[in-house]
């Protein structure tokens, strides 16, 4: 059903189609009256927040009542430290969600195109349909699915100014490769700003995977966009950063909301860059499990394509959507994906071996039915 709108709503924002988010739990347990669930919607870090950030958390609470420091000062020195990048060359987000709506309102309008691979994260369409650019929309790579540079490069315009490539890619799990992200920074004009979109890097097993700072040491017009919502398990309280050529830097500076990353989280953020131990323990915990989602796939004789991610992309002979409502009936929510791209897919998020055993028991039986 077509929602109503305010006839004075501006009018390339009428086809937007908001963001859908993956159900939350409590919703889930309020509607179907069940009091066991879990969720592998959204890939989020199953092992909870790392106990440094909570730690921090618990003592600076009590300081909610000021303002955050607007600048992210000790945040900015961390990460550029980590990087090897300079304090100018990082702006922070709430979640690096925003940091896309940054990069369109800066650098982006009617006049100049957008182009990405359909199919890729969901919220480049709607950050370029809020923007107005044109749009230039590329398949996924036949076969892994993964984003394509070279397809990009073939169909890019004079006037583009932007290409998003979510790398590995939401939501199938795949990545291209360091030659292919080269081969397309050699090629592309230093006037469109190519962002490398590596929300899931700590989870990386292909061997060919982007070195994308050694790139972006040698090309001006690329911007990395990283977040701490994976593997440091910070999902709840939005943090996100992008690193890019000073002169970015200040552009997307203009349109920066006030105090847009939050003082608790800049605490969280701070500590849990320092939690090697969680983050190891996450990363251990993906590969593992991985391994054992993988072969009880197998037994029950589904599609899935190896991930390079916290999730991974499943097919089914029948429609997800099936899928996806007898799972959510057992307490289980997925995440199904547009119907027009993947009909037959879920996306599932890896958790602990106690979910994964309870998604890989209800799929056996709901594939006996
Ligand atoms: C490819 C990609 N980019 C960005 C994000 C957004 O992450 P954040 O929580 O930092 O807004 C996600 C989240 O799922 C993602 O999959």
């Amino acid at each position: 059903m077509k929602e109503k709108l305010s006839p004075l709503i501006r009018k390339h924002l009428i086809d937007v189609s908001p963001y859908q988010p993956g159900k939350p739990v409590e919703e889930v347990k309020r509607e179907l009256k069940l009091d066991d669930v879990i969720k592998l919607a959204s890939n989020e870090n199953l092992l909870g927040v790392s106990k440094k950030a909570l730690k921090a958390l618990r003592k600076y609470l009590k300081e909610a009542n000021y303002y955050p420091d607007d600048s992210c000062f000790y945040l900015k020195k961390k990460l550029a430290k980590i990087h090897d990048v300079k304090e100018d060359e990082i702006i922070l987000g709430n979640g690096s969600v925003e940091l896309l709506y940054y990069l369109v309102f800066t650098f982006a309008d009617e006049s100049v195109s957008i182009a990405y691979n359909k199919g890729a994260f969901a919220m480049y369409p709607i950050v370029s349909k809020i923007s107005n650019a044109q749009i230039i929309e590329v398949p996924l790579k036949k076969g892994n699915l993964a984003c394509d540079p070279i397809a990009i490069l073939k169909k890019i315009k004079e006037n583009t100014r932007i290409i998003f490539l979510s790398n590995p890619n939401n939501p199938t799990g795949t990545s291209f490769t360091h030659d292919e992200a080269e081969e397309l920074l050699k090629n592309v004009k230093e006037n469109t700003l190519v962002v490398f979109d590596e929300a899931y890097t700590h989870f990386v097993e292909s061997e060919n995977f982007p070195d994308s700072f050694s790139l972006y040491r040698r090309y001006k017009n690329l911007i990395i966009l990283r977040t701490l919502s994976k593997a440091y398990g910070l999902a709840g309280l939005r943090i996100g950063y992008l690193i890019a050529r000073p002169e970015i830097i200040n552009s997307l500076n203009k349109v920066k909301v006030p105090f847009n990353v939050n003082r608790l989280v800049q605490i969280a953020a701070l500590h849990a860059l320092d939690d090697d131990e969680f983050v190891e323990k996450t990363k251990k915990l993906i590969k593992k499990e991985k391994r054992y989602l993988y072969k009880e796939f197998e037994k029950l004789n589904l599609f899935y394509l190896k991930s390079d991610t916290n999730f991974i992309f499943v097919k089914f002979k029948m429609k997800a959507k099936e899928i996806f409502e007898k799972l959510l009936k057992r307490g289980i929510i997925t995440r199904p994906l547009p119907e027009s791209l993947f009909p037959n897919a879920l996306r599932i998020t890896i958790g602990r071996r106690k979910e994964n055993k309870k998604l890989i028991s209800a799929l056996n039986e709901i594939l006996k039915e």
